[in-house]
């Protein structure tokens, strides 16, 4: 594997990587959207990526590895067409998500954050999605699928490699690939973003109730404002 890129994959690289560092008033905040970048093209952050993002933001490759391997939604080897999380924090691992883990590497004969030999999909554990309302939850390259089972899960990623329509629960109508969706997270939008449905019926019942008892949500710096008064209203 070469630990640089051609020179047409370079050209192409550098005019995406001039839009995302004029985004931002120091170029080396520009990373994280440089890694999705680089990602972009080969499905994970290679060496040849690392190396990219350090020149294009004068920053030493060390310096860049540690932020590519701190951060999970970096992988530094190659990643399925299709990336399969699935939420074993709290509330879904008390839903089944752990059963729905378990289940899917059995299924799949892969171990966490690994591909399957065809390249079409890969399984890590993810934390919460901020989805707890629809646990158990399974992200397909950061799309939702909610309420999943270990069956429906599996039959999930069975559609997934045999390349036939799925669609998420919530969200674009057409699931894009991780490459595709790593070029959304480097900022280069596919104006589907309002597609299909957005809050799911759960949620929604929770800003019914918050509305119907008038509770609002705390402002800025309203907490301090009010212990202060209490203390000078007790003096
Ligand atoms: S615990 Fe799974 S989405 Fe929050």
């Amino acid at each position: 594997m070469s630990s640089t890129f051609t020179e047409e994959v370079r050209a192409r690289l550098e005019v995406d990587a001039k839009d995302i560092i004029a985004r931002y008033p120091r170029e080396r905040s520009a990373l994280l959207p440089l890694l999705h970048l680089v990602q972009a093209e080969e499905g994970y952050v290679s060496t040849a990526g690392i190396r990219f993002c350090a020149e294009q933001l004068g920053l030493t490759t060390a310096e860049v590895t540690a932020v590519a391997t701190f951060y999970t939604m970096y992988k530094r080897r190659p990643t399925g067409e299709y990336h399969v999380g699935v939420c074993t924090n709290t509330l879904c691992a008390v839903m089944g998500g752990d059963e729905i883990l378990s289940a899917l590497k059995e299924h799949l004969g892969v171990g966490n954050d690994e591909a399957t030999e065809d390249g079409r999909v890969s399984v890590e554990h993810v934390e919460c999605n901020a989805a707890c309302d629809f646990a158990p939850v399974v992200m397909v390259n950061w799309e939702f699928f909610d309420n999943q089972t270990p069956e429906s899960a599996k039959r999930l990623v069975d559609d997934l490699r045999l390349g036939n329509d799925v669609r998420p629960t919530r969200g674009p109508e057409r699931l894009c690939t991780w490459k595709e969706a790593s070029r959304l997270l480097a900022g280069f939008s596919d104006g589907r973003a309002g597609e299909g449905t957005q809050a799911g019926e759960p949620s929604l019942q929770g800003l019914r109730l918050a509305r119907e008892r008038g509770w609002v949500a705390p402002r800025p710096g309203a907490a301090a404002t009010e212990a202060a008064g209490d203390e000078g209203s007790a003096k």
